[in-house]
């Protein structure tokens, strides 16, 4: 289970109010689709839902208990660039997640612990289309395959919640819609709750199971610091799609984005 209740949440940095009266329900293994204008407090609130930020008011809930104030491995992060260590190969930033949880100190595992990771994480490199690049350092990928890198990392720690801000964002066009069937894909087989951030409405509308709008009620200059964001549409994708549908799978299937958002 890892379904998210926010309720009544607000941030405010200093005097700047970012976002105010934020409720919603994220049922358990929803793709919800995150939008608004820049600066409308979207990876605030990712952050929040990590563990990086506290809300000023209101409380987040994950499955019923007050979400750790720290991030865990219950929550995986990709963020649009920047997610992976430079300085280790691809089969050593995905072993990374599970050395520091289980050998926080050394961040090395040995024997039979050691044989174990090696093959979740090879597997996970696998699911990913990245086998044949495990000795390869970030450097040497592509921009995509630096981001299928990443969500191996993130996956490979199991998390309940998926956090992902703007993953794709640096992509060009041809190689997102690939990783659009891969991310279904990884949606599909994996038991985890979504939050994606995205300015690309067809992205938005091709992948998640809900889009929800953020944005100001008010948007004049001199308001900006005192009114926040929040949600203003929360549209459910008709006919519903849920994880662990065959037809996921099958971007034909997916019709045109809807206009006028
Ligand atoms: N740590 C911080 N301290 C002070 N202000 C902050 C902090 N983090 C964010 N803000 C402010 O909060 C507002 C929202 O920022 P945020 O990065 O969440 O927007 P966003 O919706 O993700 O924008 P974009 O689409 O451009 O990524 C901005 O005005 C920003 O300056
Ligand atoms: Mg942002």
């Amino acid at each position: 289970m890892s379904a998210l209740k926010i309720d009544n949440v607000w941030k405010e940095y200093g005097d700047q109010i970012v976002l105010e009266s934020v409720s919603i329900d994220i049922e358990d293994r929803a793709f919800v689709a995150l939008v608004g204008p820049s600066g409308c407090g979207k990876t605030t609130f990712l952050r929040m839902l990590l563990g990086q930020e506290r809300p000023t008011r209101g409380q987040i809930l994950i499955d019923g208990a007050p979400l750790p104030p720290e991030p865990g491995p219950d929550r995986g992060v990709v963020f649009q660039r920047y997610s992976v260590f430079p300085h280790l190969t691809v089969l050593g930033n995905v072993l990374l997640g599970r050395e520091l949880t289980r050998s926080p100190r050394l961040a090395r595992l040995f024997g039979a612990e050691r044989k174990a990771a090696l093959e979740d994480a090879r597997e996970m490199l696998a699911q990913v289309g990245l086998s044949r690049s495990e000795d390869k350092y970030p450097a040497q990928l592509s921009g995509g395959m630096q981001q299928r890198l990443a969500l191996a990392q993130a996956l490979l720690m199991k998390p309940k919640v998926l956090l992902l801000d703007e993953p794709f964002g640096a992509l060009d066009p041809g190689i997102r819609a690939d990783i659009h069937v891969l991310m279904k894909r990884l949606w599909h087989e994996n038991p985890m709750t979504v939050v994606m951030v995205t300015h690309d409405m067809r992205e938005a509308f091709t992948l998640a199971s809900r889009v929800v709008a953020f944005e100001r009620s008010r948007d004049r200059p001199e308001e900006k610091l005192r009114y926040g964001a929040t949600i203003t549409r929360d549209i459910p994708i008709w006919p519903p799609r849920r994880a662990g549908q065959a037809s996921l799978i099958r971007p034909d299937r997916d019709g045109p984005a809807p206009k006028g958002l």
